[in-house]
């Protein structure tokens, strides 16, 4: 049902994991299949939100399932996905992050496909796939965080942890909430049949200063209706 909180208001939502091209045949990713974003952009859609879906690599049956009303723009790289983001957040009342960005990127594209070995070039280093040099990804939440592209936007991130322990795994979130600094950091713990795919899901929401704010439990679908029932608890009133 509509969320009066929630007419006329802008969300954007990320979702799928970035693909970080090393050549022309090959890419560094990840395990994000879109899901979770996915499936909160439709939650904030039937409630009566303006949606803005900015997606990585998602599948084609993934994006199939969004209602109609929601716009939807592809970015496949972090770098293009910072540019895309930064553009359609200045018009956004709420940003979720649940995209998996890479933190790091090949310092270089091949425009031919790299050989397994090439002859050592003359300055020592190596060359061909046995090395590959990573430069750093923009970080696009922490930047909406400490250079708003609309002043009073509510910022929230996701983060798929892993540890020795539940509490281990957790403890890594808290550290994040803190250093990127969004209003809410959903923490997906990940584990085998949970997080990453087309599997439930289970997260732990922190605040900015890495207190719980609440948990959440179920498929994609039940994850992200009590992500969507947070955020019209934190929306200021009065609409835009
Ligand atoms: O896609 P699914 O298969 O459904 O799985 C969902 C999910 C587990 C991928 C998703 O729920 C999730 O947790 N996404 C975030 C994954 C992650 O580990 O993010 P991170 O810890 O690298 O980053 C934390 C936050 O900063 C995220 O909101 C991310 O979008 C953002 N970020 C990260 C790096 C970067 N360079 N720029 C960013 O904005």
């Amino acid at each position: 049902a509509p969320s009066p909180a929630l007419q006329g208001r802008h969300v954007l939502v990320t979702a799928g994991g970035t693909r970080e091209p090393l050549d022309p045949v090959r890419f560094l990713g990840n395990r994000s299949s879109g899901r979770q974003g996915t499936a909160l952009a439709a939650a904030v859609a039937a409630r009566g939100a303006q949606v803005t879906l900015v997606h990585a690599h998602v599948e084609q049956a993934v994006l199939d399932t969004l209602p109609g009303t929601v716009r939807v723009l592809e970015a496949g790289t972090a770098v293009d996905m910072e540019r895309v983001v930064r553009q359609e957040a200045r018009d956004a009342d709420v940003v979720v992050m649940a995209a998996a960005v890479a933190d790091m990127r090949p310092a270089s594209v091949s425009a031919t496909k790299l050989k397994k070995s090439l002859p050592q070039p003359e300055d020592g280093k190596p060359a061909g796939l046995t090395t590959v040099e990573l430069v750093e990804n923009p970080d696009i939440l922490a930047g909406l965080v400490s250079d708003p592209p609309r002043p009073g936007q509510l910022l929230v991130g996701f983060a798929a942890e892993t540890g020795d322990s539940h509490q281990d795994a957790l403890a890594h979130g808290t550290a994040k909430a803190r250093r990127k600094g969004a209003h809410l950091l959903a923490v997906n713990v990940v584990g085998e049949s949970l997080g990453f795919g087309d599997v439930p899901n289970a997260v732990v929401v922190l605040d900015h200063q890495g207190h719980e704010v609440t948990r959440a439990r179920g498929t994609k679908a039940q994850v992200a209706e009590a992500l969507v029932d947070l955020v019209v608890q934190c929306l200021p009133a009065g609409g835009r």
